[in-house]
């Protein structure tokens, strides 16, 4: 499919995934073409760029076409660069980081609008991300179950992830992944937001980050939060990235999950990921 907007563009999938060629990511956009973005980012999900070549410098002035800059505290981050975190495995670790579905930064009162993820280095095959639609998702539920969720909240954490005895602290992430006891987030969004850009309605809630339904025991929350993520991982909402050095992908989080693929034992894979500051949901 083309794109009818002032870029040239490709979809990667039906559902989900937009390439745009032509365009030099170094140099400054124009306000026309960041708009396009914008509103392609907005109703396919994670777009991207081949055969880039920026520094740190240039990877924040393209990602602040879309929003202020947000820092995370979790992440070991690229030298002199704090704003600039390193996504990183090297030939000897086995754990990688993201392998779960989820969407970044879930757990803050204002989740991050979305993420540039740069790729620096890159396994001969493999080491792809996975990113799937949640407008999909939620559209095709019964319209009882829908019914069922629209005054549901979830509540997303840090703390089974970034404590020392959670998912990262338990595994060989260590000097990739800060771990913490006290500096932990949590927040609670409603489980089918409206996405502030495209005014669709998206399921937002993640297998990664979300721990319960507000209200609801975790066991309880189990039985419904299962039925959704089976649903919502269901193939054809999905894409797969094939990253390629020199790649850029710009993923909304609000209507998307993703998860990065873990099947390059021996090789070294290092991305560069500047997050973009988002809105309060509702
Ligand atoms: C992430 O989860 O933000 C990183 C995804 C990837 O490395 O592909």
């Amino acid at each position: 499919m083309k794109s009818t907007i002032c870029l040239n563009t490709h979809s990667l999938t039906p559902s989900i995934g937009e390439e745009v060629t032509d365009i030099d990511l170094s140099k400054p956009i124009s306000r026309d073409a960041s708009d396009c973005l914008r509103a392609l980012l907005g109703s396919r999900g994670m777009i991207f760029f081949r055969n880039q070549d920026l520094t740190p410098e240039q990877q924040i002035s393209f990602a602040s076409n879309f929003g202020e800059i947000l820092v995370n505290p979790y992440f070991a981050s690229v030298p002199g660069h704090p704003a600039v975190a390193q996504v990183l495995k090297e030939p000897d670790q086995k754990q990688n980081i993201g392998e779960r579905w989820h969407t970044d930064n879930s757990y803050d009162v204002a989740p991050a609008l979305g993420s540039v993820l740069y790729a620096k280095e890159v396994p001969p095959t493999g080491g792809d991300t996975l990113f799937a639609n949640m407008y999909a998702a939620y559209d095709s539920l019964s319209e009882g179950l829908k019914r069922t969720l629209v005054n549901l909240r979830a509540v997303h954490s840090t703390r089974h992830i970034f404590s020392k005895d959670g998912y990262h602290g338990s595994r060989d992430t260590d000097g990739r992944i800060r771990t913490t006891e006290t500096n932990h987030r949590e927040a609670d969004h409603p489980v089918v937001i409206t996405h502030p850009i495209s005014g669709n309605k998206a399921l937002f809630v993640n297998p990664g980050l979300t721990t319960h339904i507000a209200g609801w025991t975790v066991e309880e929350s189990h039985s419904l939060l299962r039925v959704l993520y089976e649903h919502a991982q269901r193939p054809e909402f999905q894409c797969r990235l094939r990253w390629q050095a020199g790649t850029i992908a710009l993923w909304d989080n609000r209507c998307t999950w993703h998860k990065a693929l873990n099947d390059y034992s021996g090789y070294r894979r290092l991305m560069h990921r500047v997050q973009i500051q988002g809105v309060q949901l509702h």
